[in-house]
């Protein structure tokens, strides 16, 4: 039996504006999401998937994840014609959209593969074969999800033309942050494609948006190294705003990140794909973090409570 585990992740600074080449940040999230893999005699593969899942999240991924597991067991040449393999997924970190679930299961099963084949892959063949994966779901994915999903931690990310470069960022100690989640599923495919779409039929103001968001992040980098909180916390709410110019944010994420700063939060924002899927609020320190999670839960939404920066 093959093992493996992939960390969910949360944005904290420039979705979409990733997939450009604009830099961005990104942190796991306490939350894992494991892989089994079993070979046996036969062909084919079954893949039973025991994740947590946001209602309807699953169904609706089905087709693309079959998609996903495809490129991925060809990438790998798993020889499928004269074995047969159970994939099981299990761990707790809930299947939404917004904390990197998909990403998180390709890391996982490249994992879980390379244990059971003694492929010894290294975490950055497990990068390599997890973006290969993200590619049924996303179609163009920056690969900011799978790089957070392998190597876990604070990553400063940016792609420059194929290649992916990461930075580790250190905080001077972890902080507490709630994602709340909107319940609604969103298809990166479709979300990413809209972007690309209006960006291209508005090519001055959406030229200005890239801008604005690159300088944001250098700024916001700045302010997560000196751990100035109420700085980075503005920052995340000035691209809130910026990804709702690009049109990916929507009524449901606009009100709990309403929401999440009324009661004390120092800055709120959609994370991931938008649309649907998980807002994030920074919350230092316990208290803040409890208050804002239990006002979010009590309007009927789930929360994450986490930490970034770990
Ligand atoms: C999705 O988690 C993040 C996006 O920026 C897509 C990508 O980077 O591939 C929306």
């Amino acid at each position: 039996m093959g093992r493996g585990v992939g960390f969910g992740k949360v944005i904290l600074f420039n979705e979409h504006f990733v997939v450009y080449g604009i830099p961005a940040v990104v942190s796991a999230v306490g939350a894992k999401t494991t892989a089994l893999v079993e070979r046996k005699p036969g062909s084919g593969y079954e893949l039973r998937d025991d994740r947590p899942e946001s209602p309807g999240y699953k169904a609706e991924k089905l087709q693309q994840q079959k998609e996903s597991l495809d490129i991925m067991l060809k990438f790998m040449n798993v020889d499928t014609q004269h074995h047969h393999y159970t994939i099981t997924l299990g761990g707790d970190l809930i299947a939404a959209s917004g904390v990197g679930a998909s990403a998180a299961s390709c890391a996982a099963i490249a994992r879980a593969f390379s244990e059971e084949l003694n492929l010894n892959f290294s975490d950055e063949r497990v990068n390599e074969v997890a973006y290969e994966g993200e590619k049924g779901y996303h179609g163009t994915p920056s690969g900011i999800d799978n790089t957070a999903a392998t190597y876990g931690g604070l990553i400063w990310y940016r792609r420059e033309g194929s290649a992916q470069r990461m930075e580790r960022m250190r905080l001077r100690k972890p902080v507490e942050v709630v994602m709340g989640n909107t319940g609604k599923v969103a298809d990166t495919k479709l979300v990413v494609g809209g972007v690309k779409e209006r960006k291209e039929r508005e090519p001055e103001k959406y030229g200005r948006l890239f801008q604005e968001a690159e300088q944001l992040v250098v700024n916001a980098r700045k302010q997560l190294e000196v751990f100035n909180l109420e700085k980075v916390g503005a920052y995340m709410n000035e691209n809130h705003q910026l990804l709702q110019e690009i049109g990916v944010s929507s009524p449901e994420l606009d009100a709990l990140v309403k929401l999440a700063r009324d009661t004390g939060a120092i800055g709120a924002k959609l994370t991931g794909t938008g649309r649907g899927g998980y807002m994030v609020a920074l919350t230092p320190g316990h208290e803040l973090q409890d208050r804002v999670a239990d006002e979010i839960e009590r309007h009927g939404s789930q929360t994450l409570r986490t930490v970034i920066g770990v």
